[in-house]
Protein backbone atom coordinates (compact mmCIF):
# COMPACT_ATOMS: atom_id res chain seq x y z
CA UNK A 1 0.00 0.00 0.00
CA UNK A 2 1.46 3.57 -1.52
CA UNK A 3 1.70 5.64 1.75
CA UNK A 4 2.45 8.66 -0.32
CA UNK A 5 0.68 9.97 -3.75
CA UNK A 6 0.23 12.83 -6.15
CA UNK A 7 -2.71 13.65 -7.72
CA UNK A 8 -4.56 16.49 -9.31
CA UNK A 9 -6.52 18.50 -7.32
CA UNK A 10 -9.22 19.65 -9.90
CA UNK A 11 -12.11 18.00 -10.37
CA UNK A 12 -13.19 16.40 -13.13
CA UNK A 13 -17.10 17.34 -13.19
CA UNK A 14 -18.48 20.55 -13.39
CA UNK A 15 -20.96 21.45 -10.32
CA UNK A 16 -23.97 24.36 -10.84
CA UNK A 17 -22.98 27.96 -11.23
CA UNK A 18 -24.64 28.36 -7.83
CA UNK A 19 -22.35 26.15 -5.86
CA UNK A 20 -18.84 27.09 -7.04
CA UNK A 21 -17.96 29.65 -4.89
CA UNK A 22 -18.15 26.84 -2.29
CA UNK A 23 -16.26 24.15 -4.20
CA UNK A 24 -14.52 22.25 -1.58
CA UNK A 25 -14.93 18.71 -2.89
CA UNK A 26 -12.23 16.54 -2.90
CA UNK A 27 -11.24 15.63 -7.06
CA UNK A 28 -13.03 12.02 -8.05
CA UNK A 29 -9.52 10.55 -8.43
CA UNK A 30 -9.13 10.65 -5.03
CA UNK A 31 -11.89 8.17 -4.40
CA UNK A 32 -11.18 6.01 -7.29
CA UNK A 33 -7.92 5.08 -5.78
CA UNK A 34 -9.34 4.40 -2.25
CA UNK A 35 -12.47 2.39 -3.98
CA UNK A 36 -10.01 0.48 -6.05
CA UNK A 37 -7.94 -0.63 -3.16
CA UNK A 38 -10.30 -1.61 -0.39
CA UNK A 39 -13.46 -2.72 -1.82
CA UNK A 40 -14.70 -4.77 -4.87
CA UNK A 41 -18.03 -4.60 -7.19
CA UNK A 42 -20.85 -4.51 -5.16
CA UNK A 43 -19.61 -3.42 -2.01
CA UNK A 44 -21.22 -0.55 -0.12
CA UNK A 45 -19.61 3.08 0.16
CA UNK A 46 -20.32 5.74 2.64
CA UNK A 47 -19.78 9.46 2.87
CA UNK A 48 -21.43 11.04 6.09
CA UNK A 49 -20.08 14.00 5.05
CA UNK A 50 -21.20 13.99 1.48
CA UNK A 51 -21.28 17.34 0.13
CA UNK A 52 -21.40 17.53 -3.32
CA UNK A 53 -21.38 13.51 -3.77
CA UNK A 54 -18.02 12.87 -5.14
CA UNK A 55 -17.60 9.58 -2.76
CA UNK A 56 -21.37 8.77 -3.83
CA UNK A 57 -21.00 9.53 -7.97
CA UNK A 58 -17.53 7.89 -8.07
CA UNK A 59 -18.98 4.66 -6.23
CA UNK A 60 -22.28 4.16 -8.20
CA UNK A 61 -19.65 4.67 -11.31
CA UNK A 62 -17.71 1.50 -10.02
CA UNK A 63 -20.82 -0.61 -9.52
CA UNK A 64 -20.52 0.02 -5.46
CA UNK A 65 -23.60 0.91 -3.35
CA UNK A 66 -23.29 4.76 -2.52
CA UNK A 67 -24.76 5.71 1.28
CA UNK A 68 -24.28 9.21 1.94
CA UNK A 69 -25.83 12.01 4.81
CA UNK A 70 -25.27 15.84 3.93
CA UNK A 71 -26.85 18.27 5.97
CA UNK A 72 -27.17 21.46 3.36
CA UNK A 73 -30.43 21.21 1.60
CA UNK A 74 -29.26 22.45 -1.78
CA UNK A 75 -26.23 19.96 -1.61
CA UNK A 76 -28.51 16.95 -0.86
CA UNK A 77 -30.86 18.12 -3.30
CA UNK A 78 -28.06 17.95 -6.11
CA UNK A 79 -26.68 14.68 -4.98
CA UNK A 80 -30.44 13.10 -5.29
CA UNK A 81 -31.08 14.35 -8.16
CA UNK A 82 -27.92 13.36 -10.00
CA UNK A 83 -27.78 9.88 -8.67
CA UNK A 84 -29.41 6.97 -9.70
CA UNK A 85 -29.56 5.51 -6.11
CA UNK A 86 -32.25 8.31 -5.21
CA UNK A 87 -32.93 6.84 -1.73
CA UNK A 88 -29.37 6.47 -0.21
CA UNK A 89 -28.75 10.00 0.05
CA UNK A 90 -30.32 11.38 3.20
CA UNK A 91 -30.37 15.17 3.74
CA UNK A 92 -30.13 15.02 7.88
CA UNK A 93 -27.52 15.50 10.33
CA UNK A 94 -24.44 13.35 10.65
CA UNK A 95 -24.09 13.77 14.65
CA UNK A 96 -27.50 11.99 14.69
CA UNK A 97 -26.36 8.87 12.91
CA UNK A 98 -28.22 6.90 15.73
CA UNK A 99 -31.51 8.02 13.70
CA UNK A 100 -30.59 6.62 10.38
CA UNK A 101 -30.69 3.11 9.00
CA UNK A 102 -27.88 2.10 6.66
CA UNK A 103 -26.78 -1.52 6.05
CA UNK A 104 -23.28 -3.08 6.93
CA UNK A 105 -20.85 -0.50 5.28
CA UNK A 106 -17.42 -2.21 3.55
CA UNK A 107 -15.64 1.37 2.76
CA UNK A 108 -16.27 5.15 4.08
CA UNK A 109 -14.75 7.97 2.40
CA UNK A 110 -15.32 11.21 4.08
CA UNK A 111 -13.69 14.75 4.68
CA UNK A 112 -15.49 16.91 7.38
CA UNK A 113 -15.93 20.32 7.19
CA UNK A 114 -12.53 21.94 8.49
CA UNK A 115 -12.29 24.55 11.70
CA UNK A 116 -9.87 26.27 12.32
CA UNK A 117 -8.19 26.34 15.91
CA UNK A 118 -9.46 30.33 16.90
CA UNK A 119 -12.39 30.29 14.91
CA UNK A 120 -15.86 30.65 16.64
CA UNK A 121 -18.17 29.02 13.99
CA UNK A 122 -19.63 25.83 14.58
CA UNK A 123 -18.79 23.51 11.00
CA UNK A 124 -21.32 20.83 12.18
CA UNK A 125 -23.97 23.57 11.45
CA UNK A 126 -22.49 24.28 8.12
CA UNK A 127 -21.27 27.84 10.45
CA UNK A 128 -24.70 29.09 11.67
CA UNK A 129 -24.14 28.78 15.59
CA UNK A 130 -21.47 29.21 18.12
CA UNK A 131 -18.60 26.85 18.22
CA UNK A 132 -15.25 26.00 19.77
CA UNK A 133 -12.63 23.83 18.34
CA UNK A 134 -12.68 21.65 21.62
CA UNK A 135 -15.78 21.02 21.15
CA UNK A 136 -15.91 20.51 17.94
CA UNK A 137 -13.11 17.32 17.47
CA UNK A 138 -15.42 16.08 20.63
CA UNK A 139 -18.60 15.96 18.46
CA UNK A 140 -16.32 14.42 16.00
CA UNK A 141 -15.45 11.84 18.23
CA UNK A 142 -18.86 11.16 18.92
CA UNK A 143 -20.09 10.74 15.47
CA UNK A 144 -16.84 8.24 14.68
CA UNK A 145 -18.60 6.44 17.62
CA UNK A 146 -21.80 6.04 16.28
CA UNK A 147 -20.42 5.05 13.03
CA UNK A 148 -18.96 2.15 14.69
CA UNK A 149 -22.07 -0.29 14.37
CA UNK A 150 -22.05 -0.59 10.56
CA UNK A 151 -18.96 -1.41 9.84
CA UNK A 152 -17.43 -4.84 9.28
CA UNK A 153 -14.11 -5.95 10.90
CA UNK A 154 -12.14 -4.87 7.92
CA UNK A 155 -14.06 -1.61 6.83
CA UNK A 156 -11.43 1.29 6.61
CA UNK A 157 -12.81 4.35 7.46
CA UNK A 158 -10.83 7.22 5.59
CA UNK A 159 -11.02 10.74 6.28
CA UNK A 160 -9.31 13.48 4.12
CA UNK A 161 -8.43 16.23 6.61
CA UNK A 162 -5.47 18.71 6.31
CA UNK A 163 -3.63 20.89 8.68
CA UNK A 164 -4.38 24.87 8.30
CA UNK A 165 -1.87 28.00 7.79
CA UNK A 166 -3.40 30.97 8.86
CA UNK A 167 -2.19 33.52 11.94
CA UNK A 168 -1.42 30.61 13.34
CA UNK A 169 -1.49 26.76 12.29
CA UNK A 170 -4.11 24.58 13.41
CA UNK A 171 -2.75 20.77 13.35
CA UNK A 172 -6.22 19.72 12.37
CA UNK A 173 -5.11 16.34 10.58
CA UNK A 174 -2.96 15.36 13.75
CA UNK A 175 -5.39 16.82 16.34
CA UNK A 176 -8.54 14.16 14.36
CA UNK A 177 -5.82 11.45 13.92
CA UNK A 178 -5.29 11.71 17.59
CA UNK A 179 -9.06 12.21 18.75
CA UNK A 180 -10.53 9.84 16.30
CA UNK A 181 -8.39 6.93 17.28
CA UNK A 182 -9.98 7.11 20.90
CA UNK A 183 -12.73 5.33 19.11
CA UNK A 184 -11.42 3.15 16.56
CA UNK A 185 -8.42 2.01 15.21
CA UNK A 186 -5.87 4.27 13.46
CA UNK A 187 -3.93 2.54 10.31
CA UNK A 188 -1.92 5.16 9.14
CA UNK A 189 -1.84 7.92 7.26
CA UNK A 190 -1.64 8.24 3.57
CA UNK A 191 0.06 12.05 2.36
CA UNK A 192 -1.71 13.32 -0.71
CA UNK A 193 0.57 15.46 -2.56
CA UNK A 194 -1.96 18.01 -4.77
CA UNK A 195 -1.09 19.49 -8.11
CA UNK A 196 -2.23 21.57 -10.54
CA UNK A 197 -4.74 23.67 -8.48
CA UNK A 198 -4.04 27.39 -7.51
CA UNK A 199 -6.10 29.15 -5.23
CA UNK A 200 -3.57 31.70 -4.72
CA UNK A 201 -2.16 30.35 -0.83
CA UNK A 202 -0.48 27.20 -2.44
CA UNK A 203 -2.19 24.91 -4.84
CA UNK A 204 -3.83 23.11 -2.11
CA UNK A 205 -5.85 26.08 -0.48
CA UNK A 206 -4.87 25.62 2.75
CA UNK A 207 -1.39 26.99 2.76
CA UNK A 208 -0.33 23.33 1.97
CA UNK A 209 0.27 21.53 -1.40
CA UNK A 210 -0.50 18.31 0.49
CA UNK A 211 -3.28 16.62 2.49
CA UNK A 212 -3.50 13.34 4.22
CA UNK A 213 -6.30 10.44 4.39
CA UNK A 214 -6.14 8.95 7.56
CA UNK A 215 -7.05 5.67 7.56
CA UNK A 216 -9.17 3.58 10.54
CA UNK A 217 -10.74 0.32 10.98
CA UNK A 218 -12.76 -1.16 13.97
CA UNK A 219 -10.93 -1.18 17.28
C1 LIG B 1 -15.58 19.25 3.12
S1 LIG B 1 -17.25 19.18 2.64
C2 LIG B 1 -17.33 17.62 1.82
C3 LIG B 1 -17.08 17.73 0.34
C4 LIG B 1 -17.15 16.36 -0.33
N1 LIG B 1 -16.01 15.53 0.03
C5 LIG B 1 -17.22 16.49 -1.85
O1 LIG B 1 -16.26 16.07 -2.54
O2 LIG B 1 -18.20 17.06 -2.35
C6 LIG B 1 -18.07 18.84 4.16
C7 LIG B 1 -19.58 18.76 4.05
O3 LIG B 1 -20.10 18.39 5.32
C8 LIG B 1 -21.38 18.97 5.45
N2 LIG B 1 -21.76 18.97 6.87
C9 LIG B 1 -21.36 19.81 7.85
N3 LIG B 1 -21.90 19.47 9.04
C10 LIG B 1 -22.67 18.36 8.80
C11 LIG B 1 -23.47 17.55 9.64
N4 LIG B 1 -23.60 17.81 10.95
N5 LIG B 1 -24.11 16.49 9.07
C12 LIG B 1 -23.98 16.23 7.74
N6 LIG B 1 -23.23 16.98 6.90
C13 LIG B 1 -22.58 18.04 7.42
C14 LIG B 1 -21.21 20.36 4.85
O4 LIG B 1 -22.44 20.93 4.46
C15 LIG B 1 -20.27 20.07 3.67
O5 LIG B 1 -21.01 19.88 2.49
Amino acid sequence: MKTFIVLPKKPEEAIPQEFQDDDNRFPECLVRFLIEEYTNPGDSVLDIFAGFGTTLFVAESMDRVPYGIELDLGRSEFIRKNLMAKDNIIHGDTRKLDDYAFPKIDLVVTSPPYMKHASRQDPLTVYTTEGHYSKYLEELVGIFHKLDKFLNPDTRVILEVSNLKGDEITTLAWDVAREVSKVLHFEGEIVVGWEGFDHGEGVYGYGYDHSYCLVFRKL
